[in-house]
């Protein structure tokens, strides 16, 4: 990897100590620090006055000492004189209650005076540190701390011309929402409210279109500060992505950034580590490119209800496993800890003495079994959408039911035969892989299905896919543009718990959702406990009527992907040149790998 960094603040610290922190980075390998992403009131303590003394002083000795900087925008802690000044510019919540000021991410994205000053203070950044740095990150994780959703006067009207622009005509509106059920229907587009403190349901089709509005309306944010970075600085721009996070089609938003970055927070006491690995993946498939994991979880950090602490050789082990999932850097949050403030709790990379801790040891003791970068080659594709997640989350039939959990279990799946997965989205081509995977796609876009109908290895199509139209109304016929491909029609469906089934002889146990499949001209491999289809399969065509855990996966993919490796707690990677593997254990592992013994150290990352 290139990038071996940290989160650092200098402004936390008296001067002084920031020659103590820089000669331990060199001691110790870390090359990149992001700072400046929460300088807000310390760059402009009073409308209009702005110091950059200390940010400037801090990128000086940084640079002075070849230290590389990401320089984040401090947009995400707008300072309490801005609030006081237009108290309209704070968020309000699903229950309309106004979030305040006294710790972050408190501005609606859609309100003219905050963004008025946000991209006043992210030109002054831009125009003075241009080229001078070495990267941006653009506001900090837009969304997080349940952000992304913000119902003000100013969201709301923003919104209406959002609808406008869709819609043309409050004629085509009512249309598309099915204004006439429960008497919604709209004469004028003032008349429109955001849904909030509802009795009960919502309208659904307004909901999928309140859900992308929102994420547009972060979109646009972070395009406009990517704007004025772009007129002073060639250097990249990228925003740090969140872990197992939905709101946002990152998809659309990472086309205005340079490279994907994603903070990485997962480790609890029972954590799963192909779940970080299929969040790894999302990561790389944004742009399918190699992404930096901009902040590591370093062990113990301070907003979980218990904040354990991990051994230091953990935070060796997660950059293993960023640079197996294909990362080009990673930098631990945060190097410096602190005694005060709202995370005074959270582990660094020193202690609070300010000396090196055994995680700094365990971070730079890696450099050389992460050296390079690993390129997965394409083998298997899952399709991903984050409109599917919006469409799943609104009117429901199960409510148990979790997209993004139960692709996970597909993930796992397949990670665990041996192969690599990528996720795919509507406009990606997918002649290059071996497999297509098609899991719980409400809605599937035209232009997606036609790809399919084209791709030439097998497609594995499950319940739920193609259900749903662009407006979030149910199809005539389900799934919908697929029957003849999949010689099946789905006639009825309803929610399970967890039941039996069986997929060519093997036991299977399966959850949530099951369909009535009508077989046209599929062959049946998989039954319900009560006899009735469950698994189809039609020349390269397969169709799931239910959900499967990764076990089920299992078995219905080996039908086409032969298992590669056996053994527990590791996990592999294939490249061009042969196989990467790590141990995920921090004892001896044993794995066999197409039937030949694999001897792995703790936590070892081998080459094969
Ligand atoms: C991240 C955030 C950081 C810090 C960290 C603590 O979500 O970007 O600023 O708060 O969590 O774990």
């Amino acid at each position: 990897m290139d990038i071996y960094g940290a989160a650092y603040y200098p402004e936390h610290w008296d001067e002084k100590f920031w020659n103590v922190h820089i000669k331990v980075m060199k001691e110790y390998g870390i090359e990149w620090v992001r700072i400046g992403e929460f300088m807000w009131s310390v760059i402009e303590p009073e409308d209009g006055k702005f110091d950059f003394s200390v940010l400037d002083k801090a990128i000086n000795i940084l640079k002075a000492n070849d230290i590389k900087v990401i320089l984040g925008t401090p947009t995400a802690t707008p300072p309490a004189w801005l609030t006081k000044k237009y108290p309209e510019m704070l968020p309000v919540d699903w229950h309309g209650q106004v979030r305040g000021f006294g710790s972050r991410r408190h501005y609606s994205v859609n309100s003219k005076p905050y963004k008025d000053y946000a991209l006043r203070i992210t030109e002054k950044y831009a125009s003075r540190y241009g080229d001078e740095i070495d990267a941006w990150q653009v506001d900090n994780e837009f969304g997080c701390h349940g952000t992304t959703y913000s119902f003000a006067n100013a969201d709301l009207e923003k919104f209406r011309v959002w609808l406008k622009e869709k819609y043309g005509n409050i004629e085509n509106l009512n249309k598309a929402w099915g204004t006439v059920f429960w008497s919604q229907n709209y004469n004028d587009w003032n008349e429109i409210v955001f849904p909030i403190n509802t009795p009960t349901f919502e309208n659904p089709h307004q909901m999928l279109d309140i859900y992308r509005f929102m994420s547009d309306s972060n979109i646009e944010f972070l395009k406009e500060q990517v704007d004025i970075i772009r007129k002073h600085s060639k250097k990249p721009i990228t925003h740090n992505f969140m872990i197992d996070f939905m709101d946002l089609n990152y998809r659309k938003m990472a086309e205005y950034i340079d490279f994907v970055s994603w903070d990485n927070y997962i480790a609890t006491k029972d954590y799963d580590p192909l779940r970080q690995s299929a969040n790894h993946s999302l990561m790389r498939s944004i742009k399918h490119k190699p992404f930096l994991v901009i902040e590591q979880q370093p062990g113990r950090v301070n907003w979980r209800v218990t904040n354990e602490n991990f051994d230091p050789e953990y935070l060796g082990m997660w950059t293993k496993q960023a640079y197996l999932d294909g990362a080009f850097g990673v930098m631990p949050f945060r190097f410096d800890q602190i005694r005060f403030g709202a995370e005074q709790y959270h582990g660094g990379l020193l202690d609070y003495a300010g000396r090196p801790s055994k995680r700094l040891e365990a971070f730079s003791k890696v450099k050389n079994e992460t050296s390079g970068m690993i390129e997965q080659l394409k083998e298997i594709a899952i399709y991903f959408d984050y409109e599917n997640e919006w469409i799943h989350r609104i009117s429901h039939v199960n409510r148990n039911f979790k997209y993004w959990d139960a692709v996970v279990e597909i993930y796992k799946a397949v990670k665990n035969l041996g192969y690599n997965a990528e996720f795919v989205f509507s406009d990606d081509e997918i002649d290059e892989y071996k497999v297509m995977i098609v899991p719980y796609a409400k809605y599937i876009p035209e232009e997606f299905s036609s790809k399919l109908k084209r791709f030439k290895g097998p497609v594995f199509v499950t319940a739920m896919s193609a259900l749903k139209d662009q407006n979030n109304w149910i199809r005539e016929r389900i799934p919908h543009n697929l029957i003849d491909e999949l010689g099946l029609e789905v006639v009825d469906f309803g929610a399970i718990d967890k039941e039996n089934g069986a997929i060519m002889s093997q036991n299977v146990d399966v959850y949530y959702w099951k369909e009535e499949i009508d077989i046209i001209d599929s062959k049946v491999i998989g039954i319900f406990s009560d006899c009735s289809p469950m698994v189809t399969q039609k020349n390269n065509w397969y169709y799931i009527g239910t959900v499967l855990d990764e076990n089920g996966w299992k078995i219905v993919l080996s039908d086409v992907l032969k298992s590669r490796v056996v053994g527990r707690d590791f996990e592999i990677a294939k490249t061009i040149d042969g196989y990467v593997i790590l141990n995920l254990k921090k004892d001896i592992n044993v794995v066999y790998l197409n039937g030949e013994k694999v001897e792995l150290k703790p936590f070892e990352c081998k080459k094969l």
